[in-house]
């Protein structure tokens, strides 16, 4: 069953039906100040850090999920029946409903009574504010007299106090209204020289700012009795809840249509100007009255949208395929694209499934995702590489992750999960090889922020590397630490009480757990930092780095190897984890994936033993679980893993994340039929027909996928903010189509499946654009080059003269 339709050519998902079975969310803005919007309006706003910048409120765990949020209420003066045009509050059975989420924006549009509503809801690029842009049509035969009301609720700042400290926050609320502007102030006096404001583009029937006037004593959002009465009272919130309502009355002729903008913003004045007269406590409003003056003009709204169109456009187009495959195409082309750049804002902090005020920006998630986002905003990639860098220990170790805001790491997950340091060596590495600024690494970066402590960007990537050679446990393979790439799998944790982090808790010393995904990682990124030495004419260096890469294929070959599939640990017994002698967790997806991914195998046929392991237990229709069989009690010995029901999660879920590693796997091996087929499983555009099982938003990866343990199999969870992205997008891209950034060219190798007659694909790279036209003209994975019709060896499609700004790639493949 579906809920909507894809519209292609406006890159947007076009919900029909509002009682979606999750919120089916969308993401405004792009670069400091955000919104989560549900397809009913739902969501919240904030400043940089979702957490300490909140602008306005959300209820957690509520019922609907996705309360608060930016509520429109239109009012027939004639009949007092009211109703929203986003259904949620009142949910009203509309005539016409349709929720078109968009690149960086959200149409929501619906008929009532013959009253067409249509609000655009966007943030314009470079500013601090969010714009709501109502579009009222009257389609009946006589003239309408409505009202319209507009609702949002602020979040006093700290999102965590917010939801907490009721007994100081319900007495500091304060508020100022001049010239129909709300400006929302409260700690203004103090500490803080930021304030939000909500603002309307005419003139007011009324105003409201004290909840409790606007919705009335005992009521809900769903029944406002100012909505109800058709007039708000003009209240002044004083403590307790300030929201911001405005009352419009508009009067459509038949046919006639009128525009009504809202704009909700965040301001910020410099410590020494916060008050206007100087020496009073009002807000000194000189700097934004301009902005907000602007943004209320019809003319300057539509240019800013179209800016923000062609904002998405050039992003976009930096990497566009035509494939025959329409679910390939409209992932790689459209949404993979745009919900990597949403990791790339958000890491893990805000979505309906991260509350927004539990983590910062993750360590390992922020370097992953780079995959995914660095040939749109390479720039930015840089920046987040040098931040990320600046948060890492002098041991070479990482905190597990920093506050975006301060950009300091924190301890609120602790560090010590040892495979961190190496996703540093991977991000890095993508990000070379797209740009090829190699300046980067000389780029002078502290250590825990600690200035005086700043060394080369390079000298990070050896710690890391350093870093696991420092850790070997009794096999030779690196100590697991806290956990590796699986936060769960907690070999030293041995928690035997109620609530305690799994995170944080030690009760080992750690010197006997090894983790033999981290050895495969190490492989990985010590190739790559090898790589990166040689062509810093290091050689020694570098031929150091392959020794140690050799030793630790050869403990994996020892004492990594189950005979049919990799293991995936030792326990803190010396036990292995991810055995056939195991009870349960036998078998592991990570190890299989990532070893063959990192070229282990390739020569002795355990890479494709493993494969065939990983096809015959652990793949289903839904997509490739993560272990089996699962875990059915608690481990202490093993920790979190075992903590979720079997299906759920890290135990025997289907983690979105790790599935492209075996879809890499697969095209090391040349077999692009499985590796599209894998990726197909768990395309959620692929699975749109079956919105009713997958019930998460079918234009974006969510994290996990119920496995076949589960009673809600198929079912996804976790949607938007996964490494799922970044990796199925980097799958698809550069390993199954094949179109491989490397630090001498463009690589052209696609793995792709044998009834594909070919491909076509347009690549920026390097400031230069590729035509790429891949032919199929024999079942094999053998690639013939011609560059502008000239042959060329191998490929590696080489930079072309300077100057040069289009080339034509004809792939063969035979
Ligand atoms: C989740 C993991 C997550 C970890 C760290 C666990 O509860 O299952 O997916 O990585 O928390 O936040
Ligand atoms: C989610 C975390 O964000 C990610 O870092 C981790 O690798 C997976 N969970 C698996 O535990």
């Amino acid at each position: 069953m579906k809920y909507g339709y894809f519209d292609d050519e406006n890159r947007e998902y076009v919900i029909t039906q509002p009682d979606t079975p999750l919120p089916w969310i969308n993401y405004l803005g792009c670069q400091a100040y955000f919104g989560i919007i549900s397809n009913t309006a739902g969501g919240y706003s904030f400043y940089r850090d979702a957490r300490l910048r909140r602008v306005t409120r959300y209820r957690y765990n509520n019922a609907p999920y996705d309360f608060g949020g930016r509520y429109i209420y239109l009012r027939d003066d004639d009949s007092s029946e009211f109703w929203s045009p986003s259904w949620q509050p009142t949910r009203q059975v509309l005539e016409r409903y349709t929720c078109r989420h968009g690149m960086g924006y959200t149409v929501i549009g619906s008929r009532y009574h013959g009253i067409e509503a249509q609000t655009n809801y966007f943030v314009p690029l470079d500013q601090d504010l969010e714009i709501w842009r109502v579009t009222l049509t009257n389609r009946r035969s006589a003239r309408a007299s409505l009202s319209i009301f507009s609702s949002i609720e602020f979040c006093l700042w700290d999102a965590q106090d917010d939801a907490t400290n009721f007994q100081r926050n319900f007495s500091i609320g304060e508020v100022e209204i001049e010239d129909g502007v709300i400006y929302h102030k409260t700690e203004y006096r103090e500490r803080r020289n930021h304030f939000a404001y909500f603002a309307c583009s005419r003139s007011l029937a009324g105003f409201d700012t004290q909840r409790e006037a606007f919705l009335g004593p005992c009521r809900g959002w769903d029944r406002p009795v100012a909505v109800e009465r058709g007039q708000l009272s003009n209240s002044v919130a004083h403590g307790w809840a300030p929201m911001g309502a405005h009352h419009v009355k508009v009067a459509l002729e038949p046919g006639e249509t009128q525009q009504i903008i809202f704009l909700l913003g965040y301001h910020e004045n410099p410590q020494a100007q916060k008050f206007d007269p100087p020496d009073s406590q009002t807000v000194n409003k000189q700097t934004v009255k301009p902005v907000i003056a602007r943004y209320l003009g019809l003319a300057e709204v539509d240019a800013a949208f179209e800016k923000l169109r062609q904002y998405w456009d050039g992003l976009l187009g930096i990497c566009q395929v035509a494939t025959p495959d329409v679910h390939t195409n409209r992932m790689v082309n459209i949404w993979n694209a745009y919900q990597c750049m949403a990791t790339f804002n958000m890491s893990r902090s805000a979505s309906f499934y991260e509350s927004g005020i539990g983590r910062g920006l993750g360590f390992r998630d922020s370097n992953q995702d780079l995959l995914g986002f660095v040939h749109m905003v390479p720039a930015r990639a840089r920046e987040r590489i040098l931040d990320l860098a600046a948060t890492q220990l002098a041991t070479g170790g990482a905190y597990h992750q920093y506050q975006p805001l301060t950009k300091r790491g924190n301890n609120d997950v602790g560090g010590n999960f040892n495979d961190d340091p190496h996703w540093l060596i991977i991000g890095v590495a993508a990000y070379l090889k797209e740009t090829g600024d190699w300046s980067i690494l000389d780029e002078p970066v502290p250590y825990d922020n600690a200035p005086g402590s700043e060394r080369p960007l390079y000298e990070h990537l050896q710690r890391s590397f350093q870093y696991t050679l420092d850790r070997l446990g009794p096999h030779g393979l690196p100590l697991i630490g806290r956990a590796d790439w699986n936060d769960c799998l907690n070999l030293n944790c041995f928690s035997d009480t109620p609530g305690q982090s799994f995170q944080t808790t030690t009760n080992k010393d750690g010197k006997i757990a090894e983790s033999v995904f981290i050895a495969a990682l190490f492989v990985l990124a010590g190739r790559e930092i090898a790589d990166i030495a040689r062509h810093k004419g290091r050689k020694e260096e570098a031929a150091r780095y392959l020794a140690e890469v050799a030793k630790m294929e050869d403990a994996i070959r020892k004492h990594g190897w189950d005979g049919e599939w990799f293991l995936r640990a030792y326990d803190d017994f010396g036990r292995k984890v991810g055995s056939k002698e195991c009870a349960e967790g036998k078998i592991f997806i990570e190890t299989q994936g990532f070893s063959v991914l990192a070229g282990i195998g390739l020569d002795d046929g355990r890479a494709s033993a493993a494969m065939e392991s990983v096809a015959k237990h652990l793949a289903t229709p839904h997509g490739i679980i993560l272990q089996q069989p699962a875990y059915s009690k608690y481990y202490l010995e093993l920790g979190e893993i075992s903590s979720y029901p079997p299906g759920y999660k890290e135990n025997a879920g289907i983690f979105c994340h790790n599935n492209p590693w075996v879809m890499i796997a697969d095209t090391r091996l040349g077999n692009g039929d499985r590796a599209h087929d894998y990726y197909a499983r768990i395309n959620p555009s692929a699975r749109e027909p079956i919105s009713e099982v997958h019930r998460c938003e079918p234009y974006v990866y969510a994290q996990m996928i119920a496995g076949r343990d589960a009673p809600t199999y198929g079912e996804a969870k976790n949607s938007w903010l996964t490494g799922t992205a970044a990796w199925n997008y980097y799958a698809i891209t550069q390993w199954i189509l094949g179109i491989h950034p490397t630090y001498d060219g463009l690589e052209i190798r696609p793995v792709v499946p044998k009834g594909w007659r070919g491909l076509k694909a347009t690549r920026i790279f390097r400031g230069v654009t590729y035509h790429i036209n891949v032919t199929r003209q024999g079942e094999g994975n053998r690639v013939t080059l011609r560059v502008n019709g000239v042959p060329q060896e191998g490929a590696v499609v080489p930079a072309p003269a300077v100057g040069v700004r289009e080339v034509a790639v004809e792939a063969t493949l035979t």
